[in-house]
C-alpha cells in the first residue's frame, strides 16, 4: 500500500462513520499558544474544541496531520523515529466514547475490506489507573468484546506486564498510557495499539516493555480518551463532554502493511535514500554508519522542507533554529558520507514529489524551499570549511578534548565529524576529554542563566518600557550574530539609556555591532506587537523563552514575545516588564559604548533616539 493509499482509506473509513475530513494545520501553531514551538500532534490545533468550543465541521472530524517533535531527534536513525511524521486522528468533540473508537479502530485495521492487519498480531494497553483515577475498565470490556466477536478470547496482563497465553491487553500506568500535550489542558487515559514486526521468529511472549524495545512489537495507533483539563495548578477537572483524539502514525502503519521492520523501508523513504545513495555513491546499508546516516539525512531534510513551506526560515532563536539545526545536521551526515557539494534541495526535490500532492503548500513554495535550504547549506558549509582548516593547524599526534570542544563550539563540528577526520590520518582523538569539556560547558550557560535578568525597573516611565523593549531586541540580536552561548548577565535601565551585561569572551567588531544595530532597528521598523501572557514557568521553559529557571514549579511567570510577521518568534523571555506595545514605538536604536564589564562578560550600552 502507498502513502496516499493508506490516507485516502483512513479518510474515507472515518467519513463512512460521520466523520468531516479537515485539513492539516501548519506544523507552526498560529493561535496564541505560546507552550510549543511547533504543532507536535494531531491534537495540538484542536485543543479550542476538546475545550469544549464548536466545531465548524461537528462533532465528528478526521484528519491527517503534519507533525514535528523535535524531542526525538537524537533517536532518528534507529527504526521509528522521526522529527518529521504525519498522525492520522479521528476525533470525537463530546459525541462517541471508548466503545466506539475501539470497535473501529479494530475494524479499519483487521477488516480486509481496509487495513486487513491480522487480529493474532494485535496486542493493546490501557490505563492501569493512578493517582485516584481508576483502572479503565471501559476500555477493557470494550476490547474484550471486538476481540470475542473475531473469535478470540482474550486476557488482561497482571502487574508483572507479561505476556504469555491468551494475554493481549496490557494494563500500564500514567507514564505510558495517560496523554497530555505538555503542562496542561484537556487529557485522559488511553489505549495504544501495537503489532508484531516478527510472527516467524515464534509465539510472542514475555514482557510487555522489553517487547517493545527489542522492536518486537512497534505501536501504531492510540486512542485518547479526554476526560479531564488539567489546570495549572495541576488539578485535574472532569471534562463536561468528554472527547475522543486518536492519532494513527502514516509512516509506521505503512512499515507494518508492507511487512517491513522500520519505517524508513517504506515506499515514502526508498526515493528519498535513492537521492542519496546516487549523490554520494554510498549504498545505504553499506554500513551501519551509511544506514543512521542516509536516515537523518532523509528525515531533517525531510522535516525541513515542510517547516519552510510553512513559512520558517533558519535563525538563532525559536522555530528557526530547530530548522537551521536540522539543516546542519543533514549536511554534517552528507559530509560523513563523502558529499562535499551542496546537496540539500536535490534531496528536497524527492521530498516534494513524493509529498506534494498530498500537501500542495509544498508545490505551492518550491522555490522559497530551494532558495532557504541553498543559503543555509551554503552559509555551514563556510563554517565548516574554516573549522577543517583549525583542524588541519592541530597537532599531527593526537588531538585533545579542548581542541575537539573549540572545534565543535566555534565551528560547528561534531565530535564524530572530528575522529572521522582525524581516523584518516591516524590521529587519536581525546573523546573522554571532549564529553567533559561539554558538560562543563553546560553547567556554565546554567549558571549565566541562573545570573539573568531578575526583572524590577528603578523607573516604569514610558521611556524605560521602550528601553526594556529595546533590551529584549537587543539580546536576540546577540545571540543572532554572536550564538546561542550568549546570555545575559545583568541590565541596568534609566529612562536615557538601557546597559546591557553579556557572556561572551571577545571583543564585538565594529562589524558585529553594526550587525546587530541593524537587526534591532529592522525589528523596530517592521512594527511588531510586544505580547505578553502569563504561564507556568515548566510552560515558559517549553516555549523557550530566555530567563531565570531556578524557580520552583508551577509559579506563574510572565513571557514577553516579540513575533514576526511570519509567525517567527523573534525574542520571548521571561521579565517582570513593563514593555511597549509596539516595537514602532522604539524610534532609533544606537550602541554608544561596547566594552569589558568582567572576565568573559561584555557590556553594551545604547540609547534610542
Ligand atoms: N494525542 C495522541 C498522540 O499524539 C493521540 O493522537 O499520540
Amino acid at each position: 500500500m502507498t502513502a496516499n493509499e493508506l490516507r485516502e482509506k483512513y479518510l474515507e473509513f472515518f467519513a463512512s462513520k460521520g466523520h468531516t475530513i479537515i485539513p492539516s494545520a501548519s506544523v507552526i501553531p498560529r493561535d496564541t499558544d505560546a507552550s510549543t514551538l511547533f504543532t507536535t500532534a494531531g491534537m495540538h490545533p484542536l485543543v479550542p474544541y476538546l475545550l469544549g468550543e464548536d466545531h465548524p465541521g461537528g462533532k465528528r472530524v478526521a484528519n491527517v496531520q503534519k507533525c514535528v517533535r523535535t524531542g526525538d531527534i537524537d533517536d532518528v536513525g534507529d527504526n521509528r523515529h522521526c522529527t518529521f511524521f504525519e498522525m492520522m486522528g479521528n476525533w470525537s468533540f463530546g459525541d462517541y466514547f471508548k466503545k466506539e473508537a475501539i470497535e473501529w479502530s479494530f475494524e479499519f485495521l483487521t477488516d480486509p475490506k481496509w487495513l486487513g492487519l491480522d487480529k493474532n498480531r494485535l496486542y493493546v494497553t490501557v490505563f492501569k489507573g493512578e493517582d485516584g483515577i481508576p483502572r479503565d475498565e471501559d476500555a477493557i470490556a470494550a476490547w474484550q468484546e471486538v476481540f470475542a466477536k473475531a473469535g478470540m478470547e482474550v486476557e488482561v496482563a497482571g502487574e508483572d506486564e507479561m505476556i504469555t497465553g491468551n494475554v493481549r491487553i496490557i494494563p500500564l500506568g500514567k507514564d505510558d498510557n495517560f496523554w497530555i500535550a505538555g503542562q496542561t489542558g484537556p487529557c485522559g487515559g488511553d489505549t495504544e495499539m501495537f503489532y508484531d514486526m516478527r510472527p516467524e521468529e515464534g509465539v510472542l511472549a514475555g514482557k510487555f516493555g522489553e517487547l517493545v524495545d527489542g522492536f518486537r512489537i512497534m505501536e501504531i495507533w492510540n486512542n485518547v480518551f479526554m476526560e479531564f483539563n488539567k489546570t495549572a495548578e495541576g488539578k485535574y477537572e472532569k471534562l463536561a463532554k468528554p472527547n475522543v483524539d486518536t492519532g494513527m502514525g502514516v509512516e509506521r502503519t505503512l512499515a507494518v502493511l508492507d511487512g517491513q521492520y522500520t519505517v524508513f523501508e517504506t515506499e515514502l523513504f526508498k526515493p528519498i535514500f535513492e537521492k542519496i545513495s546516487e549523490i554520494s555513491g554510498c549504498g545505504y546499508q553499506d554500513s551501519q554508519e551509511t544506514e543512521k546516516a542516509f536516515r537523518i539525512i532523509a528525515d531533517h531534510v525531510r522535516a525541513s522542507v515542510f517547516m519552510i513551506a510553512d513559512g520558517v526560515s533558519p535563525l538563532n532563536t525559536g522555530a528557526g533554529y530547530v530548522l537551521r539545526r536540522l539543516i546542519r545536521r543533514a549536511v554534517r551526515y552528507g559530509k560523513l558520507l563523502g558529499i562535499e557539494k551542496d546537496f540539500t534541495v536535490s534531496v528536497a526535490e524527492i521530498v516534494i514529489q513524493k509529498f506534494g500532492d498530498f500537501y500542495g503548500e509544498l508545490k505551492k513554495n518550491r522555490e522559497t524551499i530551494f532558495a532557504e535550504l541553498k543559503k543555509e547549506e551554503e552559509k555551514f558549509r563556510k563554517t565548516l570549511e574554516n573549522g577543517l582548516r583549525q583542524f588541519n593547524k592541530l597537532s599531527v599526534a593526537s588531538i585533545s578534548g579542548k581542541d575537539a570542544f573549540d572545534l565543535y563550539q566555534t565551528y560547528g563540528f561534531p565530535l564524530e565529524l572530528t575522529v572521522e577526520l582525524a581516523k584518516e590520518k591516524a590521529i587519536i582523538v581525546d573523546e573522554k576529554e571532549f564529553e567533559l569539556e561539554l558538560k562543563k560547558h553546560q553547567d556554565l550557560s546554567r549558571t549565566a542563566s541562573a545570573g539573568m535578568f531578575k526583572g524590577g525597573l528603578q523607573d516604569s516611565g514610558e521611556e524605560t518600557a521602550k528601553l526594556h523593549t529595546a533590551a529584549h531586541l537587543l539580546l536576540a540580536a546577540l545571540r543572532q550574530v554572536l550564538g546561542d552561548e550568549v546570555f545575559q548577565k545583568g541590565s541596568n535601565i534609566t529612562p536615557e539609556r538601557l546597559r546591557l551585561d553579556f557572556s561572551h569572551t571577545e571583543k564585538v567588531t565594529p562589524e558585529q555591532l553594526k550587525m546587530i544595530e541593524s537587526l534591532v532597528n529592522a525589528s523596530i521598523e517592521a512594527h511588531l506587537d510586544v505580547m505578553h501572557e502569563e504561564m507556568t514557568l515548566d510552560a515558559a521553559r517549553k516555549a523557550n523563552a530566555m530567563g531565570v529557571f531556578e524557580s520552583k514549579y508551577g509559579e506563574t511567570v510572565t513571557v514577553y514575545s516579540i513575533v514576526d510577521d511570519g509567525a517567527r518568534i523573534i525574542s520571548r523571555e521571561i521579565c517582570g516588564g513593563p514593555h511597549a506595545k509596539n516595537t514602532g514605538e522604539l524610534g532609533h536604536f544606537k550602541i554608544q559604548k561596547e566594552e569589558a564589564s568582567s572576565s568573559g562578560v561584555r557590556r553594551i550600552k545604547a540609547i534610542l533616539e
